[in-house]
């Protein structure tokens, strides 16, 4: 299948099973070169066939091209930007940020705090140029000093890797938090979401004790860490609560208000990444309607395209159509794995 997307809002629509999903996943493997639906090649492939490619230009508001390509087979994977074989598949993904709303995105408020770490982390990551660094000296840090803490054993290398784990670690916290405050502080003018379910608001915790430095925090090392055999305190334990009104939201919401609000989160990352890189991630959201009213179905289509963000949206509502039609709008339907421009 084939499809040259309007720059602005793009609205996929099609019976279930008719591809749609598929469309979505393209898109996110030109970005990562990986799918969020599957990790085995054989679910992405058609039956029996030995490879797939998929390719895409990107366009940036420069009218500056780019050319992405990639080609599996079950044992190989060649990825190609503008025609050069690229050999990591973390450098596609800072060709263009891609933020993605599907079931599973329920799980960034229903689901545990891991959920919601990588959702800051990867924006972060599009926005600080040190933090994929900070990030993987800390892991490597943690892990080195975790072997330790297994031996039971005092060792001298013990204070090495705590100035390690603790230098970086308060790096990646204080890029964590600088992305949660600007997150806090657009949701706190946030008028239409408070109509939907309240004031959002977003706590982070650190991850060890509020006041202390993590420096002191691994110095201390309680009896517990020993015990344990691993690093108890640090922002690889660091939690974002999604509140409304000193509520946690996975309390109290409905499925719908749930929807609404990582649309709005991602919305909110979106001008995140916009206001600190000057480039416009691109939005995707699969089964828009699903669980949304017409009132929160306006609602949300309008904090889409509020971000200005090229966005792909699925549905199997036709009725989702009308609400599309501003000028830079495009409408597509996708049949039998074919998809179309509607006029
Ligand atoms: N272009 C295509 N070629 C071959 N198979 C496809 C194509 N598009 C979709 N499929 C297959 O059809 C099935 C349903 O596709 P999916 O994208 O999940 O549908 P939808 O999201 O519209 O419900 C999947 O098994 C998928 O692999
Ligand atoms: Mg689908």
């Amino acid at each position: 299948m084939e499809i040259t997307p309007s720059p602005a809002l793009n609205l996929i629509w099609g019976a279930n099973g008719s591809g749609k999903t598929t469309l979505l996943e393209a898109v996110h493997l030109l970005n990562s070169a990986k799918s969020f639906r599957s990790s085995g090649f054989k679910d992405l492939v058609s039956h029996q066939e030995l490879l797939f490619g998929v390719s895409g230009q990107l366009s940036d508001r420069e009218g500056q091209v780019r050319s992405i390509r990639i080609q599996k087979t079950e044992k190989t994977s060649r990825i190609e930007v503008d025609s050069q074989a690229v050999t990591s598949a973390a450098t596609l993904a800072t060709t263009f940020p891609l933020l993605l709303v599907d079931p599973h995105s329920f799980g960034i408020v229903e689901g545990g705090p891991r959920i919601r770490r990588s959702l800051i982390d990867r924006a972060v990551f599009h926005v600080e140029p040190d933090f994929i660094a900070a990030a993987k000296t800390y892991l490597n840090g943690l892990a080195q000093r975790n072997a330790l803490l297994k031996t039971r054993q005092r060792s001298p290398q013990l204070d090495y890797w705590n100035h390690e784990v603790a230098s970086s670690g308060e790096r990646v916290h204080e890029a964590r938090l600088r992305c949660v405050r600007f997150l806090n502080e657009m949701l706190a003018t946030e008028e239409v979401l408070e109509q939907i379910v309240g004031r959002i608001s977003l706590k982070y915790r650190q991850g060890w004790r509020e006041g202390s430095s993590l420096l002191e925090t691994l110095e201390r090392q309680g009896v517990a860490e020993w015990q344990a055999g691993q690093t108890l305190s640090g922002p690889h334990k660091a939690e974002l609560i999604i509140q409304t009104q000193g509520e946690s939201l996975a309390r109290i919401a409905s499925r719908g208000q749930i929807k609404a609000v990582v649309i709005k989160l991602m919305a909110t990352l979106c001008d995140y990444i916009h206001t600190r890189r000057t480039i416009r991630p691109i939005l995707m959201v699969d089964d828009f309607g699903a669980e949304l009213d017409d009132l929160m179905l306006g609602l949300t289509l309008k904090m889409v395209r509020d971000t200005g963000a090229q966005a792909f949206l699925t549905t199997i509502h036709s009725q989702l159509a009308k609400k599309v039609g501003a000028d830079d709008d495009a409408l597509f339907h996708v049949e039998h794995g074919e998809v179309s421009p509607v006029l």
